[in-house]
């Protein structure tokens, strides 16, 4: 049932307060930074000694592999690797020291990933699952993984599938960091008090999504949209470029902001918008000039932002908050 709401995507998206809490249900305790994924418990020796991860997976999963890739590689030290389902399952894929490959998938059933991951295996490589469908073939096919909890995702182009999935990154990410020793306990427990109140966070924020409609009013007439983030908010510039793409027929790209430069800020004018994701974290300030680059071609700005201060109106056209939380999860809240 779409609940009131004017399409199942809607909906779901209103639902990520609800899966945030059903995808760390009883797998954390906060304060002392401890994770407990009961489908990984059997290799879990095998994760902590790893040497890679690759993480594989088509679309938005693919998206929010980047951001694991991010994540993990931040906060517990291991070095990642993330493929798409279509490439991976044709190329050669090298193999050094201990790795394990691990599918991201809504469905379960996306041909390119139970591709890669039967490739995987057949490598003898250690396969591994974020998967939301139970009982699904690549939940079958995997030696181990996590369900995310998300509930049945309707509308086609995945929204609460992501936040369940970057919800999940974030938990092995402690999981991984606590085992192998990369990551201290007091910032675990940072990490996982965050993630407990996040839901409450994102359940005030889209109580009110007012300065979003009115946002869009104003870009609705746009042909285009350029979308830039750094770190982190990199692959979410990716999936709001896609989602854009897929969900309205505008034509939107997305680059990591320092690239910007590198030749697509030619195609920028005044009927070119950028959307630029920019949170008040440690590359704010190359965002800011980001932006600045952007303004001297005349391209209108939006700009999603942490912190109410007025320098950011100064250069943005439009600015629209978001509450600011705990740097890994700050894209959980910018995606939304
Ligand atoms: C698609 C959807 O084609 O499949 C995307 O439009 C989705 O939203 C992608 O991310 C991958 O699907 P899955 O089920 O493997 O996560």
């Amino acid at each position: 049932q779409k609940q009131g709401y004017e399409h199942f995507m809607l909906k779901e998206i209103h639902e990520a307060a609800e899966v945030v809490k059903n995808t760390t249900r009883g797998r954390m305790i906060a304060k002392e930074g401890r994770v407990k994924l009961g489908g990984l418990e059997v290799v879990l020796d095998q994760i902590k000694s790893l040497d890679r991860l690759v993480i594989v997976g088509c679309g938005s999963a693919y998206f929010a592999g980047q951001v694991g890739r991010y994540m993990l590689e931040e906060y517990a030290g291991i070095p990642v690797e993330v493929e798409l389902g279509s490439e991976y399952r044709y190329k050669n894929n090298l193999q050094t020291g201990k790795t394990a490959v691990l599918a991201i998938t809504q469905s379960g059933e996306t041909a390119d990933t139970l591709a890669s991951l039967r490739k995987a295996k057949e490598a003898g490589l250690l396969t591994l699952g974020i998967v939301n469908t139970v009982g699904s073939t690549i939940a079958r096919e995997t030696d181990a993984g996590v369900h995310n909890h998300a509930g049945p995702e309707i509308a086609v182009a995945s929204t609460k599938a992501v936040i369940s999935q970057l919800t999940v990154l974030v938990l092995l990410t402690v999981l991984i960091g606590r085992e192998n020793g990369k990551l201290d306990q007091k910032e675990a427990a940072a990490i996982l008090e965050g993630l407990e109140k996040l839901p409450t966070v994102i359940e005030q924020y889209l109580s009110d999504v007012s300065d979003i409609e009115s946002v869009s009013k104003k870009y609705i007439s746009y042909q285009n949209a350029m979308f830039i983030g750094r770190k982190f908010h990199a692959p979410i510039a990716d999936e709001g470029a896609l989602k854009l793409k897929e969900c309205t027929y505008i034509n939107s790209q997305a680059y990591a902001g320092g690239e910007l430069k590198h030749g697509s800020i030619a195609l920028l004018d005044k009927n070119f918008p950028v959307i630029a994701i920019a949170p008040q974290d440690d590359v704010y300030e190359k965002m800011v000039s980001n932006i600045e680059e952007a303004k001297a071609r005349s391209a209108p700005t939006l700009i999603i932002t942490t912190k109410a201060d007025d320098t950011i109106k100064e250069i943005a056209d439009d600015v629209l908050y978001v509450p600011k939380v705990h740097p890994i999860l700050q894209p959980i809240i910018t995606n939304i």
